[in-house]
């Protein structure tokens, strides 16, 4: 006996396609027939006409008008409605998105994606067959933005939300999208679907305000892909950011530097800047760091010993006291900020400074966060053999990479499948990159802000670090 479907299987049930049969043939006049076609059109009419009743209730309406007032009646309505939308629009754009016109284009997109649904998701191959049916999942709800479609999914009995992200590439051709992300729903059963459609990141993003004290939980680099601020969290961090060549890896640390900004002129946080490039990308800052190096290899292997031994003594004072050391002008947070790391740890010949500089790195990999030692560093090649602190790093951003195999190396395991198409970024967006955020597994979009030469010298001047003792280093 086949086994009911209905509470054993979740999912929307699709009936199997039907067969034929050759009915016993009956004699029936044709007026009978006329009748049944008849009434089993009209009967189909209205269940059309009550189940698009968003589309029928108002034609309805306006044909009532017509028939009441004639022309008048429709016209006139069509010119108020146009009147009050025009109005709310022009006096609050916002409201006038969020109430008025999104919720009509989520109706208007939910109605396209279940005509598409059955075919993309059988196609996917998320359609499950079970006991000779076939079930597939089913869109609960539709948001839309200007720029995203939100979808809110049942997934069938046994699927998991890696199902779905797994073909999220599919999807997003399937639907006409630009990218689609999955992400966890409200409830074990669901998930969100993001349709993206327009690109927010399309443009190059302004750098942002300079915060008066710097929030070291939440420092404000870029503009995520869901309009939102992408903010990093330095506090109990090390952070490696890896990109091609012309990624963008210097917007990064100029947003961060930025965000930084007051802090270091009260002398809250301090930055030794190793710039191994000659100093392209760096010097114009130099105001702002403590400690700055850009040709001497020595001198850099002495820096980062000089961090290691600050380090180890703020660790000994510290000890017993606090697990966490706050930052203060008296001891203030120390961010290195390094622009290639291979330069350091693979492509140098000296082979005694490379060892002198490998174990610093480590020492203060490891060792320096608890103790407000933060190491930032940009790498264009995260291949184990140019960098082995690669796991060092908890916090990694990748912006575009040359190979699909470097974005797992970069962001972790499956980031890649999970939607972090690093290796796809167009040439012509610079600074956009994926970033895994806390408790998301599925990796951000988000593009960095951007300082011209006359951002990154304005900064220089006006946030140079007030420096009433210096005593010196490298090149500070
Ligand atoms: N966030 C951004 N928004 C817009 N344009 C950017 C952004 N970041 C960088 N660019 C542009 O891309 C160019 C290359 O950027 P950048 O020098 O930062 O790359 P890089 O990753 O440091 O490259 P390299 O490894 O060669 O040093 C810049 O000259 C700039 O014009
Ligand atoms: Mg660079």
């Amino acid at each position: 006996m086949a086994m009911p479907l209905v509470n054993v299987i979740r999912g929307e049930r699709i009936e199997p396609a039907p067969f034929n049969v050759r009915t016993p043939y009956l004699k029936v006049p044709l007026w009978l027939v006329l009748f049944v076609w008849l009434g089993k059109g009209l009967l189909r009419l209205t269940v059309v006409l009550v189940r698009h009743w968003v589309v029928t209730g108002p034609l309805l309406g306006l044909a009532a008008l017509y028939v009441r007032f004639d022309w008048y009646g429709p016209v006139v309505l069509v010119l108020v409605l146009s009147a009050v939308a025009g109005s709310w629009w022009q006096l609050d754009r916002a409201t006038f998105l969020r109430f008025g016109f999104y919720p009509l284009l989520g109706r208007w997109r939910r109605w396209r994606y279940r005509r598409q649904w059955l075919p993309s998701m059988v196609t996917a191959g998320l359609g499950v067959s079970f006991n000779g049916h076939t079930v597939i999942p089913e869109i609960k709800r539709v948001r839309s933005s200007g720029t995203a479609d939100v979808l809110t999914v049942r997934m069938v009995t046994g699927q998991i939300p890696d199902d779905f992200a797994k073909v999220s590439e599919r999807l997003t051709h399937t639907f006409g999208a630009r990218a689609c992300r999955v992400s966890a729903g409200s409830r074990p059963d669901l998930i969100v679907v993001t349709l993206l459609r327009g690109d927010p990141l399309a443009e190059t993003v302004a750098p942002f305000p300079v915060p008066p004290v710097p929030d070291f939980r939440a420092l404000e680099l870029a503009r995520r892909e869901d309009g939102d601020v992408y903010a990093l969290r330095l506090f109990g961090t090390q952070v490696l950011v890896v990109g091609a060549t012309d990624a963008g890896k210097g917007s990064v640390i100029w947003s961060l530097l930025r965000a930084l900004a007051a802090g270091i002129r009260s002398g809250l946080v301090q930055v030794w800047a190793f710039d191994p490039k000659g100093g392209m990308e760096l010097a114009s800052g130099m105001p702002l760091f403590a400690r700055f190096a850009c040709e001497d290899f020595r001198a850099m292997a002495d820096m980062l010993e000089e961090a290691v031994a600050t380090m180890r003594e703020r660790t000994a004072r510290l000890r017993g006291r606090t697990r966490q050391h706050t930052p203060s002008v008296g001891d203030p947070l120390i961010v290195i900020v390094i622009d290639e790391l291979a330069a350091l740890t693979a492509y140098l010949t000296d082979r005694q400074l490379k060892d002198r500089i490998k174990a610093a790195l480590g020492v203060l990999l490891t060792q320096g966060r608890a103790v407000g030692v933060h190491v930032v560093a940009c790498l264009q090649d995260p291949r184990k053999e140019v960098l082995p602190f690669r796991d060092l790093f908890p916090t990694r951003i990748g912006l575009r990479l040359t190979e699909e195999a470097h974005v797992d190396l970069t962001l972790g395991e499956g980031a890649r499948d999970r939607g972090a198409l690093c290796d796809r970024i167009p040439r012509s967006a610079p600074g956009v990159a994926y970033v895994v955020l806390d408790g998301d597994p599925t990796p951000m979009r988000v593009r960095f802000s951007y300082l011209t030469d006359d951002d990154i010298t304005d900064l220089a001047y006006d946030y140079a670090r007030l420096r009433p003792v210096d005593r010196g280093g490298a090149a500070a």
